[in-house]
Formats: structure tokens, C-alpha cells, sequence
């Protein structure tokens, strides 16, 4: 039979602003994950760090996302691709924010039509 031990591991807080969705997290899981165990309804893609579906805004707090490899370095401040991305602190996030690069690429695939 299955038994859960205190690993001693943080969990923090997320809140999902406008949706009232808030769960925990803890430091070695990613948002994502959690989000899908919780029934939330983020949206993703590759799961790898590059497509940026599943982006989310960051407002308050921090993650660590070093293998968010499809953002630039100033976007990683400011928003988390929640499949690669764990909580180092409590945070409140707007899911469905995407980084402006994902309107470059969608801009270079129009111009080549
Ligand atoms: S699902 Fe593609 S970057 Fe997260």
C-alpha cells in the first residue's frame, strides 16, 4: 500500500488571477503538471519549453524555467512557460499571456505566404 512521506520539499501557492483557480506546487514539480492533475484548463503544446502555448504571465513571485529554451531572456522575467517552469516562490500567474515573440513567429510564417 501506497504511503505518502514528508519529504521536506517547499510547496507554494499559485493563483491563476481572473479565474479564482488557485493550487499548490511544490519546488521540484512543474506548474503545468499540477494544473493538469488539478483539472485546470491550461493549454500546452510540445511540453519541451519551445511552442509557448502553454505561457502564463507572471504578476507576483518567481520560477525557475531554464529549459524554457522558445523565450528570449527579457521574456522569461516576465512570463513563465508553465511546462518547464517550478515555483521558487508563491506566485500569482495570468494564464493565456503570451511573450511577444510568439506574434513575431506568427508574423514570419504570414510573410512567407
Ligand atoms: S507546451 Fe510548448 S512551451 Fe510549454
Amino acid at each position: 500500500m501506497a504511503s505518502f512521506v514528508a519529504t521536506g520539499m517547499t510547496e507554494y501557492t499559485i493563483e491563476f488571477v481572473g479565474t479564482g483557480e488557485t493550487i499548490t506546487c511544490e519546488e521540484t514539480e512543474t506548474i503545468l503538471s499540477r494544473c493538469l492533475e488539478e483539472g485546470i484548463a491550461q493549454e500546452y503544446s510540445c511540453r519541451v519549453g519551445m511552442c509557448l502555448a502553454c505561457s502564463a504571465e507572471i504578476l507576483d513571485g518567481e520560477v525557475t524555467q531554464p529549459a524554457a529554451r522558445g523565450l528570449t531572456d527579457a521574456e522569461a522575467e516576465r512570463f513563465a512557460l508553465t511546462c518547464m517552469a517550478r515555483p521558487q516562490s508563491d506566485l500569482k500567474l495570468d494564464r493565456g499571456v503570451y511573450p511577444p515573440s510568439i506574434d513575431a513567429e506568427h508574423t514570419a510564417v504570414s510573410a512567407d505566404d
